[in-house]
């Protein structure tokens, strides 16, 4: 037993199909847990969860799709984390959306809504409906993964900046509330991280370079560099922090 076991833990990852969400359901499979894969494609969320069960042992995760824009569709994953593995001890929200790069006088009200749904109103959600269980047991996790997006202005990001600095606002608000039940309420904000999500502000050298020539370790991240704060916050070793975000951005944000 070390200060970062998972064993006998259960958690629940979102959008955990690829990038980030994959990065912490592998790690977290590897430190113990038993881990909810979960995105909005049935068929990939079985094969991930096929591959970690082979790689981690049979048992060890299960699948649940689910789109995170519907409130009956996160219910249902509550529902069925709770059917197949009894409990949920830690809640990964890591699934947003970001449909639209560019000036906020350009963004359509739906793309505004979409944002500030999927990435802070959804999240409330699925946080309500996995807590009381938590309280109950005097235990509990709930990591939201923001960004550095978050943190500063952006010319092309407004909305998805809005929307994850509400994000630190949440943990922040829930912390306070969830925090006499020992819950623990955190962000992890990532700066530019290699995956899918990102592809436009890293695909091409141009672009990379932006991104990167003023960071002090000039270059982009990997998902597996976010995953071990995740599992420091799901693991005993984060048990008396809550409230708070975590920055891992290469230093992007300090220099
Ligand atoms: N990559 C970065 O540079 C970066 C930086 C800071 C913060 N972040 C944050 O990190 C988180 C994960 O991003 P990522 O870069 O790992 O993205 P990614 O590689 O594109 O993976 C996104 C995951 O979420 C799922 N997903 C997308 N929309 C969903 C929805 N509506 N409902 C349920 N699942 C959905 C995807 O599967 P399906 O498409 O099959 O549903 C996939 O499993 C996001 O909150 C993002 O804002 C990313």
């Amino acid at each position: 037993m070390t200060l970062f076991d998972m064993t006998g833990k259960v958690a629940v990852i979102t959008g955990s199909t690829r990038g980030i969400g994959l990065a912490i359901a592998e790690r977290m499979a590897e430190h113990g847990a038993k881990v909810v894969i979960s995105s909005r494609k049935a068929d990939v969320c079985d094969q991930v969860a096929k591959e970690i069960n082979a790689k981690y042992g049979a048992g060890k995760a299960a699948s649940v799709a689910t789109n995170i824009s519907s409130k009956e569709n996160l219910q249902h994953l509550v529902e069925e984390s709770n059917r197949i593995f009894g409990k949920i001890d830690v809640l990964v929200c890591n699934a947003a959306s970001n449909p639209y790069y560019g000036p906020l006088a350009g963004i359509s009200d739906d793309q505004f809504r979409k944002i500030l749904d999927n990435n802070i109103v959804a999240n409330n959600w699925l946080i309500s409906m996995v807590v009381p269980q938590m309280i109950a047991r005097k235990d509990g996790s709930v990591v939201i993964v923001s960004s550095i997006g978050g943190l500063k202005g952006s010319t092309i990001l407004g909305a998805y900046a809005i929307s994850k600095a509400a994000d630190m606002q949440l943990a922040r608000n829930l912390a306070c509330e969830y925090g006499p039940h020992n819950v623990r309420v955190n962000c992890i904000a990532p700066g530019l991280i290699k995956t899918d999500f990102a592809k436009a502000l890293w695909d091409n050298p141009d672009n990379l370079k932006a991104s990167t020539s003023r960071t002090p370790m000039l270059r982009i991240g990997i998902p597996d560099e976010i995953a071990g704060a995740a599992v420091f916050l799901g693991s005993a070793a984060g048990n008396f922090m809550t409230g708070q975000t975590m920055v891992i951005d290469g230093g992007a944000t300090i220099s």
